[in-house]
């Protein structure tokens, strides 16, 4: 009897110690992409618009999930050093420069954070480590 109540214990405060550290997840994650929507309204939107759709032929839309993934590690560098030359974003040809951008790392982490999980795109928080990383990459 004492076993069993010591065992249903336990269990809930497994069941506990689970829950807290995903509510420390998800709280890290808004932090990260409600701070990244002000950054992309005052530094991104001009040029990929307000629900990432690009402009025409110029500049290209943020709704490509699978191009963002498969660059998930440069994301970084495109965002703070600029991208020129030619890249196909769903199935279209670009061909257009993105200038620079002065954004800490703290910043590019918020803002890709953001457009990471907006405009249709799945890809959990790009926290400031990941970006460190990927900025001491950059080609
Ligand atoms: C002056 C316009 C302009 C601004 C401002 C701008 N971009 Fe871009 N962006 C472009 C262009 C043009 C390209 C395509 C460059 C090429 O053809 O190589 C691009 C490409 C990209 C790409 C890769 C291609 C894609 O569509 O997924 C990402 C990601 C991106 N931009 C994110 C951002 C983010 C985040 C910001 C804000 C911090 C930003 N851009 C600000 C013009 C801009």
């Amino acid at each position: 009897m004492k076993l069993k109540a010591i065992g249903s214990i336990s269990v809930l405060i497994l069941i506990l110690f689970v829950l807290s550290c995903q509510s420390e997840e998800n709280l890290e994650f808004e932090r990260y992409y409600s701070n990244g929507a002000v950054v992309y309204q005052a530094h991104c939107q001009n040029c990929h618009g307000a629900n990432g759709e690009g402009l025409s032929a110029l500049i290209p839309p943020l709704t490509d999930s699978v191009f963002l993934k498969n660059n998930k590690n440069a994301l970084a560098c495109y965002v703070k050093f600029g991208l020129k030359g030619q890249i196909s974003i769903k199935g279209k040809t670009f061909d257009d420069a993105m200038p620079a951008n002065d954004l800490s790392p703290m910043e590019v982490a918020q803002v890709l954070t953001f457009a990471g999980n907006s405009f249709g795109n799945k890809l959990n928080t790009i926290d400031i480590q990941q970006v460190e990383a990927g900025l001491g990459k950059c080609k």
